[in-house]
Order: structure tokens, then C-alpha cells, then sequence
């Protein structure tokens, strides 16, 4: 993972590469059982080289404390390791790009969990486990078993924490979806 993450820190292979700041490869444990793959860094992860380090972090770490979990009990990414200028989404070509570090990512780890944080990594997990990709308004917090070569992966889509900044409904629905979240992680 070491090698990985360097390697992602010298990455050029799409333009993202020459705008960033610091590439932001992902942080918290390699042997975690949960992984959760948000977007794209923002402004603070750039500036950082780390995940959710700005408002929207904040929401995750309130959200993982209220279910007894601290960053190093977990793995956090995203699937693009650069930020987009002006926090716009990541493109397509970018994501095809960036994706496989995720996908080695994954096969290092190899959570039990993963947790897909907003539409872009619900869309690209789902249908990297040959699953069909639905509103995350209809499927947050669903539950999708995938079968890998290293044993069943559960698949639990939510919303992404930066939606809670401005829509406190939602955040409701983020705080339901992490008590969920417990329980499985209580039974894997
Ligand atoms: Fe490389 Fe991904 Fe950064 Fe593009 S976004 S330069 S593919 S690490
Ligand atoms: N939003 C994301 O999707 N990822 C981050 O790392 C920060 C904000």
C-alpha cells in the first residue's frame, strides 16, 4: 500500500495531475473492515494530501464518533485522487484514469464493507460488482453482497456527508444509515 500510495503521489496520468496541490491517496488502516470511497478532494484535501479534512470531514468523523468508530479503524478514499478545479465533478476520463488505484486499493484491503459516499462512487462501485445503479435517493443505505476472490463484500451506498451541510433531512437519513452501518459491522 505504501508503494501505491507513492506512486499515486507522483501520478500524472490525467490533467488533474498538474493542477493539484497534493494528491490525496487515502488514510486509515490497511486492515480495516470498512472502506469508504467519496469523491474527489476538495479544497482542504488538497491543500493536506489527506480525505475529508474539510466541512464535509468533519460531518464523517461526527458520524463514524456517533457509531463508536475512529478514523484508524477505518480505510477512507475517494475514487479520484486529485482535486478537480473549483470542486467541479470528476469527469469520466478521469475517473477511468484514477479508478484502478481504487480497485488495488480495494484488493489490498479487502474490506467486508464498503461504503460508496455520494451518486459518483455509488455509480462506479455498483457497477464495478455488476450491479445495477439506481437514484441514491432509492438505495442509500441498501445493502448489495458481492462476490470476490477473497470472500463476500457488503456494499452499503449513502449519501455524501457534504450534502448534510446544507440539507439537515438528509443528514437524518446519513445518521440512520450509520446505525445500520454498526449493525452489520457488529455481524461480519
Ligand atoms: Fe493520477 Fe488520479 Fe491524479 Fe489523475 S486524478 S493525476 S489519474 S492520481
Ligand atoms: N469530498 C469528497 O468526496 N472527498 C473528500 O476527500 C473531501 C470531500
Amino acid at each position: 500500500m505504501k508503494k501505491l500510495e507513492e506512486k499515486i503521489k507522483s501520478c500524472k496520468k490525467c490533467p488533474l495531475g498538474m493542477l493539484r496541490t497534493n494528491a490525496v491517496p487515502g488514510n486509515g488502516s490497511y486492515d480495516a473492515k470498512i472502506m469508504f470511497v467519496g469523491e474527489a478532494p476538495g479544497y482542504w484535501e488538497d491543500q493536506k494530501g489527506l480525505p475529508f479534512v474539510g466541512r464535509a470531514g468533519k460531518v464523517l468523523d461526527e458520524l463514524l464518533a456517533e457509531i463508536g468508530l475512529k478514523r484508524e479503524n477505518v480505510y477512507i478514499t475517494n475514487i479520484v485522487k486529485c482535486r478537480p478545479p473549483n470542486n467541479r465533478d470528476p469527469s469520466e476520463d478521469e475517473i477511468k484514469a484514477c479508478s484502478p488505484y481504487l480497485d488495488r486499493q480495494i484488493d489490498i484491503i479487502r474490506p467486508k464493507i464498503i461504503v460508496p459516499l455520494g451518486r459518483h462512487s455509488m455509480s462506479y462501485i455498483l457497477k464495478k460488482f455488476g450491479f445495477e445503479v439506481e437514484p441514491i435517493s432509492k438505495i442509500h443505505g441498501r445493502t448489495f453482497e458481492a462476490r470476490t476472490l477473497f470472500g463476500k463484500i457488503i456494499i452499503m451506498p449513502m449519501y455524501h456527508p457534504a450534502v448534510a451541510l446544507y440539507k439537515p433531512q438528509l443528514k437524518e437519513e446519513l445518521r440512520k444509515d450509520f446505525k445500520k452501518l454498526r449493525e452489520i459491522l457488529d455481524n461480519v
